[in-house]
């Protein structure tokens, strides 16, 4: 593996127009703080810069539904993402903006020279343009139906039903969402990469430079250039946004996905005038984490980009990860289906590391992955609590009994003593080994593997009970224990650093480096420690619960506002074919052996007939007899049961499934016609 002599790493930006919740947590900010804190502790030369994503049409949408300016959105949530992350201890070197003047100057910057270099194909294309509020439409902004699930209210760019991505113009029946009217076809003219022409290139510096990617990064990949790629537009007409920095490009702004990844160099820049090096100088790695429907962006056209501008750097890895799912249901910003970072950290104060540890134990690193409030609790209670806590605990609580909290002298160790103690070093490898292959999940594994060894140790050793016969040897064995955890707040510092923090703090540590993890003396014989503080505490069945049933009400909710979709449009022939009247209902009795049947007999004012009705789970015969209905009087007849029923009686259906009677509202003779 090269040798570097620097890193760079980057961390998807989030779009500023909602809060962090935690499938963004799991599959970028965490993982990527754990890799950044890791080369600190080895005292690599790294950046790690991220920020606010607050151009394109995310913004400009929820900008509109609130009635308010792009930039107050942005400053809305610049603020509450930047000081969640913060809240987290989630370290990175600078949380920057999209919507800076370094920003703007940047994006355009490489934007021209690659335009100067005639780097981009101009073409005028045809696009939907809403005649009411004078503007093109960007795909978010057109709803209409699937042409493949039939959903009503698909985006111009996607159904969010079936999943399909569509372009606008597949949309049946097209809608703007701004003023509703139907959008037109007008051209207009755009810059567009022609990605068609990077492939040789992408070819060889994926597929067959970078085979080690995570598979699911190199098959997506792979997958994408298979199919041939085509050239791509890099500017929106939109008035939010980076200008088109070039001649006769008024009322156009660089596509979202141009300027994003651009945000990471300006960002460098924002942070040290020594920027260069880090983005230019092959001896830097690069590496961005991202979630998987970033993948494309950062492996296809940012590097091409770049490649086209020419004085780039590429990335080494981009270790993207799968989805985080929370209690078996996507996680969704627009259905509120999410746990939201500033109310986690407001309803769990002082928990930070055991939402980080949960996250991580249960990152979706190889495959999509569900978080659930049981989890969550069990990994706490079981895992923080009762395996790391307890042995740090253990450890300080009895060096404080024993030998008034002065670390003591280990006195000829036997061979136990030492497999233990040499155990560390072997622990320290395998975790090294985890996060520079990005397997944090098992890199965090590892290092917890630490405190167990610890609490076997003391299990087994029992400095408890020697105390009374072998003083000597509980002070080696106490010596051990406290090396023990001296080496997890080392170990733990990427994963876990408020904890690791606080280990320091009651063991009276000042400063650590990786490299120490493996020094048998971190503890000096007669250095003195502080007091026990518990590390974890128990959470309870309560507090669990309310968390679920916050989530049910959520769900209630967006049951009570979601609604079957609407059925195919029908003319008003096809409306006038179904013969429908009032009628009264004259006998009523169930269907033996049925649960949800009756058999009904109607008086429809033209005749008498027997309907077999799916209502006996809601009415008793007794209660409806003499009720006024609605019939469908020209339904073919069928058999059920063994009845042959002639019509259907009209109900009304709520969401619960329950039923209700569809009738005139006043007394009216039967065989009125419904119409
Ligand atoms: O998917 C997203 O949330 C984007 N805002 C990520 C941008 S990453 C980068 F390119 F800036
Ligand atoms: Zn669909």
């Amino acid at each position: 593996m090269k040798e570097f002599k620097r890193y760079m790493v980057t961390s998807a930006l989030p779009y500023a127009n909602g809060p962090v919740h935690i499938g963004h947590l799991a599959g970028v900010y965490i993982p990527s703080d754990i890799y950044v804190r890791y080369l600190r502790l080895k005292g690599k030369d790294v950046l790690w810069v991220c920020g606010s994503d607050e151009h394109g049409v995310p913004i400009t949408l929820k900008a509109k539904k609130e009635g308010k300016h792009p930039q107050e959105i942005v400053d809305k949530y610049h603020e509450i993402i930047k000081k969640s992350f913060k809240d987290l201890g989630i370290s990175f070197d600078i949380y920057h903006r999209t919507s800076a003047k370094i920003h703007h100057e940047t994006a355009a910057g490489i934007f021209k020279t690659i335009h100067d270099k005639n780097g981009f194909i101009e073409k005028t294309t045809e696009q939907y343009y809403d005649p009411e509020a004078r503007q093109f439409l960007a795909d978010r902004y057109i709803t209409g139906t699937c042409p493949h699930c039939g959903y009503e209210k698909a985006y111009g760019d996607q159904c969010e039903k079936c999943g399909t991505s569509l372009s606008a113009t597949e949309l049946i029946n097209p809608k703007s969402t701004i003023s509703g009217a139907k959008p037109e076809l007008k051209p207009t003219k755009h810059w567009f990469l022609p990605l068609d022409t990077y492939e040789p290139f992408l070819k060889k510096w994926i597929l067959e430079e970078h085979k080690e990617w995570k598979p699911n990064v190199y098959g997506q990949c792979k997958s994408w250039i298979d199919q041939g790629l085509q050239p791509r537009a890099v500017s929106r007409d939109l008035d939010w946004g980076v200008p088109v920095p070039v001649e006769n490009a008024e009322g156009k702004v660089l596509y979202v996905w141009f300027d994003a990844p651009i945000g990471y160099i300006s960002a460098t820049k924002a942070l040290t005038p020594d920027w260069e090096k880090y983005w230019k100088d092959k001896d830097t790695k690069l590496v961005h984490f991202i979630g998987k429907d970033n993948i494309v962006f950062h492996c296809i056209i940012f590097p091409s980009m770049l490649k086209a501008e020419g004085s780039y750097i590429l990335p080494d890895n981009v270790p993207a990860n799968e989805f985080l799912n929370l209690e078996g249901d996507k996680i969704s910003t627009s259905r509120n289906w999410a746990v939201w970072l500033h109310e986690y950290l407001e309803e769990f104060p002082g928990k930070q590391d055991v939402l980080r540890y949960v996250l991580t134990a249960n990152a979706p690193e190889t495959k999509d992955n569900d978080f659930t409030w049981k989890d969550f609790q069990a990994r706490n209670n079981n895992e923080l609590v009762a395996i790391l806590g307890n042995f740090v605990n253990r450890a300080i609580v009895l060096t404080g009994k024993y030998f008034d909290g002065l670390v003591p002298e280990r006195i000829n160790p036997d061979e136990a003593d030492t497999a233990v103690l040499n155990e560390i070093s072997e622990i320290r490898q395998k975790v090294e080994h985890s996060i520079e292959n990005f397997r944090f999940r098992e890199a965090m594994k590892e290092a917890m593997n630490l405190a167990r060894l610890g609490n076997k140790y003391l299990a087994e050793t029992e400095p408890w009970k020697l105390i009374k016969t072998d003083e000597d040897k509980v002070k080696t064995i106490l010596n051990i224990a406290l090396q023990i955890s001296a080496s997890l707040s080392i170990v733990l510092e990427p994963f876990l650093p408020f904890t690791a923090e606080k280990i320091r703090k009651i063991l009276a540590i000042d400063k650590i480096v990786w490299d120490d993890l493996g020094n048998h003396d971190l503890l000096k014989a007669g250095h003195k420690i502080g007091k026990a503080e518990l590390l974890f505490a128990k959470i309870e069945d309560k507090e669990i619960e309310y968390q679920v049933n916050k989530l049910l009400a959520t769900k209630e909710q967006n049951k009570e506002e979601s609604h079957e979709p609407v059925k195919d449009e029908i003319s008003y022939d096809d409306f006038m074919k179904m013969d429908i009247r009032s009628g009264v209902i004259l006998e009523a009795e169930k269907v033996p052996k049925t649960k949800k049947l009756l058999k009904l007999k109607v008086d429809t004012g033209v005749d008498q007939r027997t309907i077999v009705s799916g209502i006996a789970e809601y009415f008793k015969p007794e209660e409806i007899i003499g009720k006024q209905v609605s019939l469908l009087l020209n339904l073919a007849p069928r058999k059920i049961r063994g009845i042959q029923s002639q019509g259907m009686i009209l109900m009304a259906e709520d969401k619960n499934g329950k039923l209700y009677f569809v009738a005139p509202q006043e007394n009216i003779k039967p065989g009125a016609l419904i119409k």
